[in-house]
């Protein structure tokens, strides 16, 4: 067993993920656990970078460049941020992680899952998530929130069929690891999601742990 807790939130465009995991810091804060907060693609100088280009507008890009764009933020996150606050014995929050590229370049662009295991597992070292929040919402709702934060990036510009397809590609992950997965409908208030993950989180950590300690790598 490694020391400390990763956690990933997960699901389509605009289900509330950012939402939930400022609400989650703040209950770590209050409950005194040492934690970092980070997200995808991001986290790092060089992964901030990588956003840019995976987010802009302007660029067409294929499938296999995108999945290893993405791929190049989460090797140089894991190694530089994740496993180290992992080491320090923190609680570790992603805002995305390693099942958004199954979804959207696998499930969404159809990369063949072979492919994408391969290297996410060499992108990662095998780091997998002890528990992944999976904030389940149709797409079409997701996009109208999304779009009423300004200019839509680069996915939310994607059509709905491909969002569809993302969506799936959550839900059948969730079903083939239901002992990692908790699927929330996102459709519920921000009040009743937050109850819901802090009671999965709270249960998951138990008592005691590492003295109060953020950091924030966004
Ligand atoms: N439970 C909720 N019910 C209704 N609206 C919500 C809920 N949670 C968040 N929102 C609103 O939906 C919008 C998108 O939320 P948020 O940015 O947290 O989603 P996200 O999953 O992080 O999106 P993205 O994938 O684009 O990063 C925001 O305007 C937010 O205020
Ligand atoms: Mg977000």
């Amino acid at each position: 067993m490694r020391p400390g807790f990763f956690l990933s939130f997960e699901g389509p465009e605009g289900a509330g993920k950012s939402t939930q995991l400022a609400r989650l810091t703040r209950r770590l804060t209050a409950a005194g656990r040492a934690h970092t907060v980070t997200r995808e693609p991001g986290g790092t100088p060089l992964g901030t970078r990588v956003r840019e280009v995976l987010l802009d507008p302007a660029l067409s890009m294929d499938p296999l460049p995108e999945f290893l764009l993405y791929s190049a933020s989460r090797a140089q996150l894991v190694a530089q941020v994740v496993r180290p606050a992992l080491a320090r014995a923190e609680v570790v929050v992603c805002d995305r992680y390693a099942d958004s590229s199954l979804a959207y370049q696998g499930a969404g662009r159809g990369l063949p899952a072979p492919l994408l295991a391969s290297i996410t597992a060499a992108a990662t070292g095998g780091l997998t998530p002890d528990l992944t929040v999976l904030l389940d919402l149709d797409p079409a709702l997701g996009l109208a929130r999304a779009a009423r934060r300004g200019q839509p990036d680069r996915l939310e510009q994607a059509d709905l069929g491909f969002h569809q397809r993302v969506r799936g590609g959550f839900l059948a992950l969730a079903a083939a690891d239901p002992a990692r997965f908790l699927v929330l409908d996102a459709t519920q208030s921000e009040d009743e999601l937050d109850a819901a993950i802090w009671a999965a989180v709270s249960g998951r950590l138990g008592d005691g742990g590492a003295p109060l300690v953020a950091e924030q790598n966004l």
